[in-house]
């Protein structure tokens, strides 16, 4: 969040709809980014990075995942279709932020698609409506 006062944050999302929810992944659990706050949430106890890894388990051991969620249900307007385009751009958009962060300050990352999704939304105990669509792994 860099404008408090009107409960705006770092990344745009389209008509203002803050869709986006940010999770932290590592070797003790997964976390919820509480934007207003500035803190990290435990979601669930565990070490779940395998499961964000999916197929390409190379990534398992990485300090963390940054995990990447839209809640749909957010958007007021839109058909199904448009709901998910505009979700895919928001989280792209959000991802983007984490690969420059990481540029400028030499740490290592990628946008992933790949991750065992239905696994995630259990251990995230994600609404219906809520969906993961990208993870940034974060090594030095
Ligand atoms: C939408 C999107 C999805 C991607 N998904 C994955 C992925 O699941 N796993 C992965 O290893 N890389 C993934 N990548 C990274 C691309 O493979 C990578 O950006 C591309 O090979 C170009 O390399 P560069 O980013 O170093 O220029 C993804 C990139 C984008 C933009």
């Amino acid at each position: 969040m860099n404008r408090p006062a009107e409960g705006k944050r770092t990344a745009p999302t389209a008509m203002n709809s803050q869709d986006i929810d940010v999770y932290l992944v590592n070797s003790k659990g997964a976390y919820l980014y509480d934007a207003k706050a500035h803190a990290l949430v435990l979601v669930s106890q565990g070490d779940f990075r395998s499961i964000v890894a999916g197929s390409q388990q190379h990534f398992a051991k990485v300090p963390v995942f940054i995990l990447i969620v839209s809640d749909i249900a957010r958007f007021q307007r839109g058909d199904e279709n448009q709901k998910t385009t505009w979700a895919a751009m928001d989280a792209a958009i959000v991802s983007q932020n984490i690969n420059l962060f990481c540029a400028g300050f030499g740490l290592k990352t990628r946008p992933r698609v790949w991750m065992d999704t239905e696994k995630l939304k259990e251990i995230l105990k994600l609404k219906e409506t809520q969906r993961p669509l990208m993870n940034n792994p974060v090594s030095r």
